[in-house]
């Protein structure tokens, strides 16, 4: 009986969770000759989209920078107006050119159980011309349920993005079928949250381990 009825919960909220039916859009066209170490550096999250239309990375930040243990990716977020929070991950490099878009983040969690310790995501980069914008997305699907959520960044160089760079960003939403309409314009004058309270926490935009 308990276990049925964990298992609903676990269904209900995983339901909740990944919303768009089928899998994740195969074949799609990342960004061509991708140069990673042009991308390195701070993005500011100008619009976002979420599938499961949940709010959860307000006023979001992306650090990628390189140290001599690798590749990192810092995502920063303000919590409820309140807390300063972020997450990081290990970028993992593809190693064939003709991949270079094709980018997986690792974040490693070091009180889970064993085999779920360290988690790899998708973070796929559609376009991006380095000095203005850059379209990303994350896919993951639930084979439980045969659904999938998706993640878009519109990410901005500077706090705002112009129009101009605003209409490539969005062209290549049409590969992953997310309809530009539903995209969220970050509202930038919220972010300055009470409390300095920099902590290190799990993703928002990661949120299940894979597979289930
Ligand atoms: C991640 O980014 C946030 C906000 O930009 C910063 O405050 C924090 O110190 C960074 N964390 C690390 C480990 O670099
Ligand atoms: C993000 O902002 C929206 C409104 O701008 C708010 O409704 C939502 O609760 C915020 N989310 C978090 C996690 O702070
Ligand atoms: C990213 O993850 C996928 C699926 O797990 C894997 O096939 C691919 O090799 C990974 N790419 C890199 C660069 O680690």
């Amino acid at each position: 009986m308990l276990t049925i009825v964990i298992l609903s919960l676990f269904l209900y909220s995983v339901s909740g969770y990944f919303t768009l039916p089928g899998k994740c859009p195969e074949n799609v066209a990342l960004q061509k000759d991708f140069k990673l170490p042009d991308f390195y550096g701070k993005w500011h999250q100008a619009y976002h989209y979420s599938s499961d239309g949940l709010m959860m990375n307000n006023c979001s930040k992306l650090i990628l920078d390189t140290k001599p243990s690798g590749a990192y990716w810092n995502q920063s977020r303000v919590d409820r107006g309140l807390f300063h929070r972020y997450s990081m991950a290990k970028l993992d490099i593809p190693i064939r050119i003709e991949d270079a878009a094709n980018l997986n983040v690792t974040f490693t969690f070091h009180d889970a159980p064993r085999r779920l310790r360290v988690r790899s995501y998708p973070f796929r980069v559609l376009a991006t011309n380095y000095n203005y914008y850059a379209t990303v997305y994350t896919c993951q699907y639930s084979s439980l349920i045969d659904k999938h959520f998706i993640y878009v960044w519109i990410l901005s160089r500077n706090l705002i993005l112009n129009d101009v760079s605003l209409e490539l960003a969005v062209k290549p939403l049409s590969e992953i079928g997310v309809d530009s309409k539903k995209l969220v314009k970050e509202d930038i004058s919220n972010c300055s949250p009470k409390y300095y309270d920099d902590v290190n926490t799990k993703p928002t935009t990661f949120r299940y381990p894979v597979p289930i």
